[in-house]
């Protein structure tokens, strides 16, 4: 018998599964708190307003709900996401301006078919979106790490590898960031480096991507303006290009983002999305163009940013409760993540079947590190768990790392 597998091309040859998704098959054992997954709470999807606006599309709009729409998206939802975003980022954008996806996974994708050619050189932070490094690595992406401070990617280290890069005469092209609450990590990029960034992009000539889920998801602090608008306000390079979605704010389900870039990039994106699916959900860009109508989507992200804040004050209080002297984490404003960092020396990766052994769970901090460093960093969600399963659960960590610090001396 002839065995298929061998014909399987390159790419897929090279995408390796998500390191998450496979924990997450271990940690969604029955009795386990998990912190591993990055799932919105469900309590909070707007479950009545779906119902009544699923009734009121199939009353008014049920043949193009039903229906194929254009691949670059249906005008109903361009034009109130255009609204949106003067309203909310002060951006001035048309039509040819944006694109929908079906959610930024595809958006990433795009990006990747467009630019990559095998062994390109692509600049990321140390750690980034693992989603991100697996689809940019199936397209042969060479990755370039940069490294993240508490203020965002360390520019002066981004310009440091760029300057090389230009002096290799490697072909490198994008620079893909994840501003906002990052994910993993929770930082968020501030405004004097985002300017730095779009210098850097105008003086090395490189797309940036501005990949954001979690911007809207701000519950303290003051937001730095996004690079796209920066850009707009300043060098006017046309570089960045913004990924926006509406899994956090809205609901994953619905499988729906936006692309927003300079028109040439968004022609090329739409010819790339036909292949990949002719098109988004109608009927989920109609019931999205709802959401954003009428104040809808202000009320609704007001409540989630409620209780996710509830929710990560309780974590930070519960890591400053339980945790041992020597374990650090961040303070995220905003987002659906922290990042633990566990004494120099320890290892997550090594301490996380102890910690299933206590029924918890966490996502390991090297997966997001494209060169497999940062071993002893975790990542812990708090959106997804109740109150008292974040209390119990860091109770579990802490009782988890303690025993580790006790076996090492
Ligand atoms: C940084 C980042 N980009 C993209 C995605 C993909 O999200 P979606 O495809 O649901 O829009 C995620 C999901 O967690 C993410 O954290």
């Amino acid at each position: 018998m002839i065995d298929i597998t061998k014909n399987i091309a390159t790419a897929p040859r090279r995408t390796k599964a998500s390191v998450i998704r496979e924990l997450l098959k271990i940690t969604n054992k029955p009795g386990v708190i998990s912190f591993a997954g990055g799932l919105p709470d469900p309590e909070h999807f707007p479950y009545d307003f779906v119902t009544d606006s699923v009734k009121e599309i199939m009353a008014r709009k049920g043949r193009v709900a039903l229906q194929y729409g254009p691949t670059d998206g249906l005008p109903e939802l361009k034009e109130e996401f255009l609204k949106f975003l003067k309203k909310h980022e002060g951006i001035e954008a048309k039509p040819e301006n944006v694109i929908v996806t079906t959610a930024s996974q595809q958006a990433l994708d795009m990006v990747g078919r467009l630019f990559i050619d095998a062994s390109d050189p692509v600049l990321v932070e140390k750690p980034s979106y693992m989603g991100g490094l697996q689809v940019f690595k199936s397209y042969g992406a060479d990755f370039v790490g940069v490294k993240l401070e508490e203020d965002g990617v360390s520019v002066t280290e981004l310009e440091e590898r760029l300057s090389w890069l230009k002096s290799q005469d490697e072909h490198y092209k994008f620079v893909y960031l994840v501003p906002d609450f990052q994910n993993p990590s929770g930082v968020t990029l501030s405004e004097e480096k985002r300017l730095k960034v779009i210098e850097l992009s105008e003086k090395y000539d490189v797309a940036i991507i501005e990949d954001s889920p979690y911007r809207q998801i701000r519950f303290e602090g003051k937001a730095p303006k996004m690079l796209y608008k920066l850009d707009q306000e300043t060098r006017r390079t046309s570089n960045i290009i913004s990924l926006f979605t509406f899994s956090k704010t809205f609901a994953p389900g619905l499988r729906l983002g936006v692309i927003l870039a300079h028109p040439h990039i968004v022609r090329k994106m739409e010819i790339l999305k036909q292949s990949l699916d002719l098109c988004s959900s109608s009927l989920n860009q109609l019931i999205a163009a709802d959401f954003l109508r009428n104040g809808v989507f202000e009320a609704h992200v007001e409540k989630v940013k409620k209780a996710y804040k509830a929710k990560k004050d309780a974590m930070v209080g519960a890591l400053e409760k339980y945790m041992p002297e020597g374990v650090t984490w961040t303070k995220p404003e905003g987002g659906l993540f922290l990042w633990v960092r566990l004494p120099e020396g320890m290892s997550a990766d090594d301490m996380f079947h102890d910690a299933i052994k206590e029924n918890v769970a966490y996502v390991i901090g090297s997966a997001f590190h494209c060169d497999g460093s940062g071993k002893n960093t975790m990542r812990l969600n708090f959106s997804y768990p109740t109150l008292d399963e974040i209390d119990e659960g860091i109770k579990r960590l802490a009782t988890t790392v303690k025993k580790r610090l006790a076996a090492a001396k």
